[in-house]
């Protein structure tokens, strides 16, 4: 059952929680010794993303040494494309390695009937995740997520990550009928898989929306607004009214406005480059912010992390607001760094 005073859900429903309720964009993983030691018992990546119950594991670690408000189930935006059939690897110290997809041919090959089969073991982690929080972790709430069309169609088309996505951008400009098709491919695909999470008990969704900042206004409106706007309503139209989605559109800039508008989210995460006051200034009142930390501070610790937190926490006080960085932790972070942060936003 929902537990109606979980921090992270008063907030998403558009209440101002202080101290705000916290979690970190990749608060499990390898900056923590023991990620590394179920990680290295996975075997690879997939292998662990698809262990419902060494994923379980995994998810609930940072909730252990940490007590975040939220737990993310561990998985990753690219095994949509890989429940569609795409060959995917991801190699060591280089990233995600996909077959890219460029032509009609590979685009009209990939499956999305089908997708929710192949994702059981995801949707089995996620309920093995709800159950334990249920009993360890109470005032937790579970996020299950996916990328956002346009995100991860830049990594389907590309065929790795590293870059800026050039083979993405031209196929959207000069094949903008093949493009779609892809997008549309992916919205279809992502709105089974998300809704699979929500009926295993995930209580908030978040759109990972990493290179939305690459695109030029038009582009942003036609590849990240529209279909983040129609995954939106599709999924509305089988979730409870008011079911928190979060929106993560990286680097959009004054484009945040737009997006926050017309896709209907109940919460924008602000990356890095985001002034705060600016977001708190130009997006509704109601519309619970993410963010922003810098993941380098954290990396470095010490006053400068300090300042900036506190900063952070001054720009947004009496907002709805979540506490969390403005990308990824990244592996360097030393986890004692995580907890002074943690204190320090828990005194508020
Ligand atoms: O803790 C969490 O946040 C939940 C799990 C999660 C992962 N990836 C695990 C992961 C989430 C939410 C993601 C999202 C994701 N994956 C994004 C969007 C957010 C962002 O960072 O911009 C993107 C673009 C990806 C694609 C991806 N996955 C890349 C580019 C890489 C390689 C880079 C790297 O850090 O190695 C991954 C691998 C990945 N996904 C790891 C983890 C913990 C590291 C793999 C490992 O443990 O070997």
């Amino acid at each position: 059952m929902d537990t109606p005073d979980k921090p992270i859900l008063r907030t998403l429903a558009g209440e101002s929680v202080w101290p705000p309720p916290m979690w970190l964009m990749r608060q499990a993983g390898r900056y923590l010794p023991e990620y590394r030691e179920v990680r290295a018992q996975a075997g690879d990546f997939i292998a662990l993303c698809t262990n419902p119950e060494l994923a379980a594991e995994v998810t609930l670690q940072p909730l252990r040494r940490y007590g975040f408000d939220a737990a993310i189930l561990f998985s990753d935006i690219l095994m949509v494309p890989w429940a569609m059939g795409q060959p995917l690897r991801f190699a060591e110290g280089e990233g995600p390695l996909l077959e890219p997809v460029r032509d009609a041919a590979s685009i009209g090959a990939l499956r999305v009937t089908g997708v929710a089969e192949r994702a059981a073991p995801i949707f089995e982690t996620v309920a093995r995740v709800r159950a334990l929080l249920d009993v360890q972790h109470q005032r937790s709430a579970l996020i299950g997520f996916a990328g956002s069309p346009w995100t991860v169609a830049c990594y389907m088309v590309e065929g790795r990550g590293g870059g800026e996505f050039a083979q993405a951008r031209r196929l959207a400009y000069s094949d903008p009928a093949l493009f779609g098709r892809l997008i549309r491919s992916l919205t279809d695909a992502t709105a089974e898989y998300l809704l699979g999470q929500v009926e295993a008990g995930a209580e908030v969704l978040m759109l990972f929306d990493s290179w939305a900042g690459l695109l030029p206004p038009a582009q942003f409106r036609r590849w990240v607004i529209e279909p983040t706007a129609e995954l939106v309503r599709r999924l509305r139209k089988r979730l409870p009214a008011g079911f928190p989605i979060i929106g993560f559109p990286r680097l959009a800039g004054p484009l945040l406005v737009e997006y926050a508008q017309r896709t209907g989210v109940q919460a924008v995460g602000l990356d890095t480059a985001m002034d705060p006051r600016w977001a708190a200034a130009n997006l509704p009142p109601n519309l619970a912010l993410q963010g922003n930390l810098d993941p380098q501070a954290l990396v470095s610790g010490g006053p400068a992390l300090e300042a900036e937190a506190r900063a952070l926490l001054a720009a947004l006080r009496g907002r709805p607001f979540i506490f969390n960085l403005g990308h990824g932790i990244v592996p360097p972070t030393p986890p004692e760094h995580v907890a002074a942060l943690v204190r320090l936003v828990r005194t508020g």
